[in-house]
């Protein structure tokens, strides 16, 4: 029997995650509530052939992505659940309670939330059922970002960790496995750090909202997308590599100040002007478009380094 996804949830993230599956070769069913899921899958499915075509795959390469009627149905012969319905800690839990009484026994159930631990969803399941919830959470857009968070709680087991990065590298995913659940995960703590030093920068009257765009597009954003964080400390300390870094200039980092940050409407009142008269009043989709495009850019460049780069020595 072929391997199959099920996607529970086609909003934002569930519609990304059906095409990445399809066009990885998987066939997908999908169930929304949503009264317009036969357009978001015969779009997706189109999307999918699309693009399929632009890159010279074969039809037998790709999966298919077909409608589901219920849960139920969409799960029952699936061996891996990709669940991105709302971020509801209430019914999150009833949701999977769902999804693994209509499963095959053996089949993963990853949830893609972004601050809803899977001991908390799984708190009411069996602990054979239990040993099988991760979260798998994904950076917005999963198709595009490689980004998976892998994210066991304590009664998930190892074989399901295994499993969960098999099949998101089967995708062409890079998953990262998290060794124990923490708030945020670990992308959203780093995005939260900055978020926050950003806003207070901008409150201030450090910068303004689009100049602290260009600071970071024009420097961290670039090295960001090359090496992590550690790697940047080690390229950059001399010959010490990262001790070097910590003695030169990583304890005057640490000495710097945190601003005052107020997050009330009154208080981001200037931030929300400043970002709206930049960008527009309402994210416009030309504007997500065009980052997708650079993003695919960079990946892109990123692929072409590592096919000329030797391994390290
Ligand atoms: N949007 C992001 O940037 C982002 C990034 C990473 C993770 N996530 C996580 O992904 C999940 C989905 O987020 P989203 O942004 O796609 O939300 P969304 O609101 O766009 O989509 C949620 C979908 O779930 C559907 N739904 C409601 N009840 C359902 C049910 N019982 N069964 C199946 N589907 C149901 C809704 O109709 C809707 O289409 C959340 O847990 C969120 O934390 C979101």
């Amino acid at each position: 029997m072929s391997f199959c996804v099920a996607v529970i949830g086609a909003g934002t993230i569930g519609r990304s995650f059906a095409w990445l599956f399809a066009r990885s070769g998987y066939p997908v069913q999908v169930f929304d509530p949503r009264p317009d899921l036969a357009e978001v899958v015969t779009e997706l499915q189109a999307e999918v052939s699309a693009d399929a075509a632009a890159h010279d795959m074969l039809a037998s390469e790709l999966g298919t992505i077909s409608l589901a009627e219920s849960v139920e149905t969409a799960v029952a012969g699936a061996s891996f659940v990709q669940e991105s319905g709302p971020e509801d800690p209430q019914a999150k839990p009833k949701l999977f309670a769902q999804i693994a009484a209509a499963a095959p026994k053996d089949a993963i159930f990853a949830t893609s939330s972004s601050t809803i631990p899977a001991s908390l969803i799984a708190r009411h399941l069996p602990p054979e059922v239990a040993a099988r919830v991760i979260v798998g959470h994904p950076f917005n857009p999963p198709h595009l970002m490689p980004l998976v968070e892998v994210v066991p709680a304590p009664a998930t087991s190892s074989d399901t960790v295994e499993r969960a990065l098999e099949f998101y590298r089967s995708c062409g995913r890079e998953p990262v496995a998290l060794n124990r659940e923490v708030r945020g995960f670990v992308g959203n703590r780093l995005q939260n750090a900055l978020m926050k030093e950003a806003i207070s920068l901008v409150e201030n009257g450090v910068i303004s909202a689009p100049d602290l765009d260009s600071v970071m597009k024009n420097s961290l954003g670039l090295r960001w997308s090359a090496v992590g964080q550690f790697e940047a400390m080690h390229l950059g300390g001399g010959d010490k590599g990262i001790r070097g870094f910590m003695d030169h200039i990583g304890t005057s980092f640490v000495e710097i100040g945190e601003l005052p940050l107020d997050l009330s409407e009154a208080g981001m009142a200037d931030v929300y002007a400043q970002v709206e008269q930049a960008y527009g009043q309402t994210p416009s989709r030309a504007g997500a478009q065009t980052r997708d495009r650079a993003q695919q850019a960079v990946l892109e460049a990123r692929r072409q380094r590592d096919r000329h780069t030797p391994p390290p020595q």
